[in-house]
């Protein structure tokens, strides 16, 4: 073999290389803008339909959230007393007093909550079955 055909071939490759090197970051660039940005739409379409449909869900949300670790997760009670019971049973207006208060060592959630979300959570805590 010439030293000259051995040195275009080495050219060849080389420059085979620099294509193969150069054409690699192209096609990765664009997909993470185009993740960025399909992600987002969906993600405020589903926020907003959250809120405006699930309501109801709220209090029961609101509840496990704030309070069932020291009532339970069915108001039996934990550390706290339990509150299915017949004394706070359809009395939402009762319920909201202790939790804007507070009582002995439970906290006072005015302030953390407001008034809708703790007529929320003594909605559910009234609706609350032993
Ligand atoms: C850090 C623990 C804790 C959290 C959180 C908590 N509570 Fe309490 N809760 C207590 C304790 C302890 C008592 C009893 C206080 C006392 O009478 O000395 C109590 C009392 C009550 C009572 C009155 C029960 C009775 O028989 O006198 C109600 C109703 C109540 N809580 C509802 C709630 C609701 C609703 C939430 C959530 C917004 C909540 N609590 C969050 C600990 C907690």
């Amino acid at each position: 073999m010439h030293p000259r055909k051995l040195t275009s071939i080495v050219t060849l490759l080389i420059v085979l290389l620099l294509i193969g090197c150069s054409k690699q970051p192209a096609p990765t660039t664009p997909p993470p803008a185009q993740t960025g940005q399909s992600t987002n739409t969906p993600a405020t379409n589903v926020a907003n339909g959250a809120s405006a449909a699930k309501t109801e869900v709220t209090g029961a949300t609101l509840y496990t959230t704030n309070c069932s670790g020291c009532h339970g997760v069915t108001g039996a009670g934990a550390s706290g007393p339990a509150i299915n019971t017949d004394e706070w049973k359809n009395n939402s207006s009762k319920v909201q007093g202790v939790v804007k208060k507070g009582q002995g060592t439970m906290p006072a959630f005015t302030g953390k909550l407001n008034d809708t979300q703790i007529k929320a959570i003594g909605d559910f805590v009234a609706s609350l079955k032993k």
